[in-house]
């Protein structure tokens, strides 16, 4: 039985939270979001005190400036990937040098994609071309016109064996984007480099910043090296000369303020929907700070996961289906934000009876074409003799095919664990969710750290004993640790997101608001479901 009661389609949630378990998990949260905290305050300091001082004398605005004066006044902005490159030991390109993020410019929802020219120069990292790719393909999926804020010095030089080869593939995806019919714009600020000129070389429309912009294949210095031509900034890649005699400049803009203001006239004029508003919309009947406590401490410890729901989707109102049958897996229509949406939660392990659950509710909102949101905390499919025989990977097949073959858009959002198959089954980011969100104290492997030392200990003594070596205990007591805290340092929320498995980590608090300007992002797009998934193995 559920400790949460439902009350026609009102959940009613039963989360005290005067309990010590609450201020323990409520504690624990904010703990985590300390952490990742400490790392946006990095992000936001942008290239440091030195660096946007010099800029900023320079008479330029940062990127987050840039950002902030194209959007729609006091609109939201949903960041992607904010800390990408938070993984990296020194975190020497905070945001990887890179804002991107979805906002309303002239009322309609883009993708905008900003430089930090005060982080390296805007050199492109490793990391930097992961997350640009990212950004690309959410705007081509929701159909999302992209807007370049472009200053870049090219490759990180340092590093471009790491980046060169993929990415060639940023310049390939703006051009396939404009071939889909989705407008692309560059607004070019300052230097920009090799890769940073490919990004106004493919875009529709492009605005250069008179005496600022300067756009070239190679700088003076490679041109010297190259054919012995002495040259100047201005005269070998000035926007005068874009804009006078090479073509690639379509507008000359007097200054940033005026570039900004020509792309926001740009975008205005391509004749595009403006994002979808719900008219009116029921809150929680619960209060959002709350979620802070919705989730263990403990991943080993379950928790409620309609606790979640209640404090997430409109009036706290859920359809639940089949609330007795495969009572791990949540699933049930409800609204996020004014937005249908159709929701599979883990409320503990997948057997088989979730899995078939799970892939029976994936096909119905299809028939409906609702948008899916998936609520990961999961350890896993069930293991064991009982449930092999009783065909547990047949029927976890059935998960991840009707997750795979189904066309609505996913939302995941990822709220303690996400292990093994289990963030297969419940659209992990490799079955392409349109947006990946995830909690501070989210983990993510292949198995929890402890199991996993667990398992390597176990086969290597098989191994010893098969070879009739004696097995030394104290070098497997060490080798435990080192392969638990690896996997622990390996898994946790900031290093998943640095490495952009995932769109942000997000405040609990925040999530209701996250949600629903993903769901209105996905709006962009025609919504339709599949109508044929492969063969489900009976
Ligand atoms: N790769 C790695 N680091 C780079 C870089 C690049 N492409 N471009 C700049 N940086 C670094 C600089 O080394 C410097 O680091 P430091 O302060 O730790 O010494 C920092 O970024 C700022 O560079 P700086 O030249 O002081 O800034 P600026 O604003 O005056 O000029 C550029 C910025 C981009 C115009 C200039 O640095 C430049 O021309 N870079 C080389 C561009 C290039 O040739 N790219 C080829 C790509 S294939």
């Amino acid at each position: 039985m559920n400790e949460c009661g439902r009350l026609g389609d009102h959940i009613r949630s039963h989360l005290d939270t005067r309990s010590g378990t609450f201020t323990a998990d409520r504690d624990a949260m904010v703990a985590a979001l300390a952490d990742v905290d400490a790392v946006v305050d990095t992000v936001l300091a942008a290239g440091g005190a030195k660096y946007v001082d010099r800029h900023h004398e320079r008479g330029k605005l940062t990127a987050r400036e840039r950002v902030d004066l194209l959007l729609d006044p006091d609109a939201p902005f949903l960041e992607i990937a904010a800390l990408a490159g938070a993984h990296e030991p020194d975190l020497t390109t905070p945001g990887a040098g890179l804002i991107c993020g979805i906002g309303p410019v002239s009322g309609v929802d883009c993708m905008v994609v900003a430089n930090e020219p005060t982080v390296k120069g805007g050199s492109i990292t490793p990391i930097g071309v992961t997350k640009q790719l990212r950004a690309l393909e959410i705007a081509d999926r929701n159909r999302l016109p992209v807007v370049a804020l472009v200053e870049s010095g090219g490759a990180d030089l340092p590093r471009q064996a790491d980046l060169f080869v993929p990415g060639g593939r940023t310049f390939r995806e703006m051009t396939r984007l404009s071939a889909a019919g989705i407008p692309t714009i560059s607004l070019v600020f300052g230097s920009s480099t090799a890769g940073g000129a490919y990004m106004p070389g493919m875009s529709e429309y492009t605005v250069f910043v008179r005496g600022q912009a300067t756009v070239y294949l190679g700088g003076p210095p490679l041109v010297k090296m190259a054919i012995n031509e002495d040259v100047d900034d201005e005269t070998l890649g000035g926007a005068e000369m874009h804009a006078r005699e090479s073509g690639l400049a379509d507008h000359l803009a007097a200054d940033e303020y005026d570039a900004l203001r020509i792309g926001r006239r740009i975008v205005a004029s391509l004749g595009l929907p403006a994002a979808p508003t719900p008219a009116v919309v029921e809150e929680p009947a619960y209060p959002a700070h709350e979620l802070r406590g919705c989730a263990a401490s403990d991943h080993k410890r379950s928790v409620e996961v309609r606790d979640v729901l209640a404090r997430v989707l409109d009036g706290s109102r859920f359809d639940e289906f089949k609330p007795l049958y495969g009572t791990t897996l949540v699933c049930g229509f409800g609204s996020l934000g004014g937005f249908p949406v159709g929701v599979l939660a883990n409320n503990g392990i997948l057997f088989s009876e979730e899995s078939q659950k799970g892939a029976h509710f994936i096909q119905l909102a299809n028939a409906r074409s609702v948008p899916l949101l998936f609520v990961q905390n999961i350890t896993g499919f069930m293991v064991g003799s009982a449930y092999e025989r009783g065909g547990i990977i047949k029927d976890g097949a059935k998960l991840i095919n009707a997750v795979s073959n189904s066309t609505v858009p996913h939302l995941t959002l990822m709220v303690g664990a996400s292990y093994g198959a289990g963030n297969y089954g419940m659209s992990g980011r490799a079955y392409d969710p349109r947006f990946v969100f995830t909690w501070p104290n989210h983990r993510i492997a292949v198995m929890g750290g402890q199991q996993l030392a667990g398992v390597m200990s176990l086969v290597q003594r098989r191994s010893a004993q098969r070879a009739g070596r004696e097995y030394d205990e104290a070098t497997d007591a060490a080798t435990r640790k080192a392969v638990e805290d690896a996997v622990q340092a390996q898994s946790n929320a900031v290093y998943a997101s640095g490495r952009v498995w995932d769109d942000g980590v997000i405040d609990p608090a925040d999530t209701r608001t996250v949600l629903s300007l993903a769901l209105r992002a996905v709006h962009s797009a025609p919504i339709e479901g599949a109508t044929h998934f492969a063969p489900f193995r009976m």
